[in-house]
């Protein structure tokens, strides 16, 4: 089944925030962000911007009525600063005027006169000065120490990543109504609701029953809209506040990449130790994340980096230190993987360390180490392991040794280039690690013409959860897809959201969806057993938009069921909770069952690159992938694909440079890459893991958002297999594995 949203997508149809029609007399927000990374904020002019055409009020911080702070986790952000300045990019003034033109160039008008202090920019410098945002964080399974005095082979070294813009279609806004009695709408493109809404309400001091948060859908948020939605709705709704006025904000793509945070990068030492059978009995890693200016997110996606940390291998005795360290950039926050890949690529550059000094394929100590179901994760939770199974099957099907005997044969005969192939199994923990955020609610009306709406708390932003949802319910009412309608994500209908997240909104608001049809359908199947007579309900059911008994398809039409069970007063709707079962964390001893399942996967990565210009192509991703049982193929594949060419670009092409200022130097769409249509793999290749494991997904159909980015860090690894085969070296574990980082090993 297509995604419901693929027609309007396609005519240009679909709805996101900037489509809104706009209220009359809204007026237009634009900020005035900080020129430097670091500094004391001694005055900010605003006169000349007042003066400026069309200007209705210029906004700085001490004309914020509620709290000048929107820190969710740590209170240390500021919506507009005050005294100083953390950030290149970070807001000090907003200018609200008649027209986005006006108040942007208003904008440019605003002097301020900050004294420079002196910026940090790297994770390792802020650790050292003991500028961590939180206490470390460690997990601890076995006992290293003592292992790593019984290892056969000990390794060391380090490894660098680098950030990721999130660059969402649709960037980052927000539109404020006022609404009567100095209520709030607010229209934001958010991944989290009801954290816009208690952003808004701090701001601006009103109670959260008197601010509506409303979300069509976002065109993309990979993350970056989970918590850095909300300063935009902030400052719309405090310029409502001060004008009486509709505002509105919708960022251009440069203010956009300047001011927001993306993905952490982190430099990593590791240590990994092995026996002669190549078996990892020992691991220890250090993580330094650098996570910018203020908390955001990042104490939980340094925690999901400790969760992956050992990816899908069996160790016995780990010992893993994060710190969150805090440096003069933009907030960094959650972007797909949530810090697990960041995980996850220090003990593959550990495996590959190993394999080069020892003269094996890294696929060889990969295999050898796979999870089975039983073994323990550094964490405590017992895994249900489908590691060996993906790769048994990604190597029935697609023939690892074959894949190597060709690239090795291919480079024994060309001259100029080289090809490279690395195997990436991946396992990814599904639930939020914060065990309260794993709850949602569905709300479901059966009208009595038999349409059906749905409101829950997830969005819709190109994921196809509303198409899963929809599903679910025609399912269980029996009716095909155009009986249901999915509405937009409002906090008036659903209340105290978890944001759209951890690629777990198919599976909670899904179920609670699934629960509310189900209640519903019990009340019309009590009324159809009065209709056909005073039978019972066993073996009633409801398909094809009929009554059937016993598989029997009886006369009675789901329109005419509704509309006698309405005129028999028989409620026809439901608003129903689901909370995952069986789950939690204990952080007293970093031990527990965080996890209500894992996924799973294997993937074949090839690469070919060019030894005399840097260049490379990505030949293949041909991977086992464990989607449970899908309820939507074509939506899980979209999923797949795009994770894929996301992980690469992340690996490969995506360079976040910010100069020793602190200043954002890849700024824009001209001085930073991201996939496109000629640099995406020429073939991807999914086999479905067979499996009948059941899970606590959704119909059985395992989350798919995150998990499949992870495929594409075997790419970095197949480009260093490349590399080292053209020239003797040893390539560092710097990303992104860019065409000139390539070029400097083969001629460095
Ligand atoms: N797919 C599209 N098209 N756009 C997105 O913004 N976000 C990803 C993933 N896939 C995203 C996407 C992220 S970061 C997550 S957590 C999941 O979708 C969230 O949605 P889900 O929980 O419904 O999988
Ligand atoms: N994943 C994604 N988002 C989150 C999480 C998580 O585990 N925890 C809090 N926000
Ligand atoms: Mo996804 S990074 O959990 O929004």
């Amino acid at each position: 089944m297509k995604n419901i949203d693929s027609h309007s997508h396609v005519r240009g149809e679909s709805v996101y925030l900037d489509d809104i029609p706009v209220f009359r007399q809204t007026l237009y927000a634009c900020v005035f962000d900080s020129p430097v990374a670091h500094g004391k904020l001694l005055s900010v002019d605003t006169s000349a911007a007042e003066a400026c055409e069309g200007v209705v009020r210029v906004i700085v911080a001490k004309d914020i009525i509620g709290e000048n702070e929107i820190g969710g986790i740590v209170q240390d952000e500021p919506l507009l600063a005050d005294g100083e300045v953390h950030f290149c990019g970070m807001p000090i003034a907003v200018v609200v005027a008649t027209s986005e033109e006006l108040a942007r160039k208003a904008a440019k008008k605003i002097v301020v006169d900050i004294e420079e202090l002196e910026p940090v920019i790297d994770a390792r410098t802020a650790a050292a000065n003991g500028a961590l945002i939180v206490p470390p964080k460690k997990f601890v399974l076995g006992n290293t120490e003592d292992a790593f005095a019984n290892c056969a082979h000990v390794f060391e070294g380090k490894t660098e990543q680098n950030g990721q813009e999130h660059l969402y279609i649709e960037t980052q806004g927000a539109y404020s109504v006022p609404t009567e009695n100095g209520g709030l709408r607010v229209y934001s493109s958010t991944q989290g609701p009801t954290a816009v809404q208690r952003a808004v309400c701090r701001v601006t001091g009103l109670a959260m029953h008197e601010v509506e948060v409303d979300v069509q859908r976002l065109g993309g948020g990979f993350g970056g809209k989970e918590d850095q939605a909300n300063a935009w709705a902030g400052i719309c709704a405090v310029a409502t506040q001060l004008t009486g006025k509709p505002v509105k904000y919708a960022l251009h793509r440069m203010e956009d990449m300047r001011m927001t945070g993306k993905r952490h990068p982190y430099s990593s030492d590791y240590k990994i130790g092995l026996d002669v059978d190549l078996k990892i009995i020992a691991y220890e890693a250090s993580f330094y994340q650098n996570a910018g200016a203020s908390c955001d997110l990042s104490p939980p996606v340094l925690e999901r980096t400790l969760f992956h940390c050992t990816n899908s291998y069996y160790i016995p005795n780990v010992t893993a230190t994060a710190y969150c360290c805090r440096t003069n950039l933009p907030p960094n926050t959650a972007f797909r993987g949530f810090g697990g890949p960041q995980g996850m690529f220090v003990i593959e550059s550990a495996i590959a360390h190993a394999a080069e000094k020892l003269g094996v394929s890294a696929s060889e100590i990969q295999r050898r180490n796979l999870l089975e179901s039983g073994d323990e994760f550094p964490y405590g939770q017992i895994a249900e392991s489908e590691a060996v199974t993906s790769w048994t099957q990604a190597d029935a099907k697609f023939d690892f040794a074959a894949l190597q005997r060709e690239a090795d044969e291919f480079n024994a005969s060309s001259k100029y280039f080289r090809k490279g192939v690395a195997a990436m199994p991946i396992c990814f923990g599904i639930s939020f690690t914060k065990t309260p955020m794993n709850q949602a609610r569905s709300l479901v009306h059966v009208y009595t013409d038999g349409s059906v709406a749905i409101s829950t708390g997830a969005v819709e932003m190109g994921q196809g959860v509303n198409t899963k949802i929809a599903q679910v319910a025609a399912k269980v009412f029996g009716l095909s897809i155009d009986h249901i309608k999915v509405h937009t994500t409002n906090t008036l209908r659903i209340s105290n959201t978890s944001p759209t997240a951890a690629s777990a909104a198919a599976d909670l608001n899904g179920k609670a969806t699934q629960i509310a049809c189900e209640t519903i359908r019990g009340r019309l199947i009590e009324v159809a057993c009065e209709m056909l007579g005073g039978i019972t309900p066993e073996g009633v059911t409801l398909t094809d938009r009929k009554v059937h008994i016993n598989g029997e398809t009886t006369e009675l039409e789901w329109e005419s069921l509704v509309m006698e069970a309405h005129l028999r007063r028989v409620n026809l709707s439901e608003h129903s909770h689901y909370a995952t079962p069986g789950i939690g964390f204990d952080w007293a001893t970093a031990k527990g069952h965080p996890f209500a399942y894992h996924v799973y996967g294997t993937a074949f990565v090839g690469v070919t690159v060019d030894c005399l210009r840097g260049r490379y192509e990505v030949d293949y991703v041909k991977c086992c992938h464990d989607f449970g049982t899908s309820m939507n193929t074509a939506v899980d594949l979209g999923q797949i694909e795009g994770g894929i060419v996301q992980g690469l670009g992340w690996m490969t092409m995506e360079e976040v440079v910010y100069d020793e200022k602190g200043k954002l130097r890849s700024n824009a769409l001209s001085t930073y890459k991201v996939p496109d249509i000629y640099s995406v793999p020429k073939e991807i290749a999914v086999l479905p893991l067979e499996t009948d494991r059941n899970n606590l997904a959704i119909f059985n159909s395992k989350a798919v958002g995150e998990p499949p980015l992870m495929y594409g860090i075997g790419a970095y690894f197949a480009i260093r297999h490349a590399v080292m085969a053209y020239t003797p070296c040893s390539p560092d574990f710097d990303l992104p594995f860019t065409p000139e980082k390539v070029l400097l090993c083969l001629f460095g």
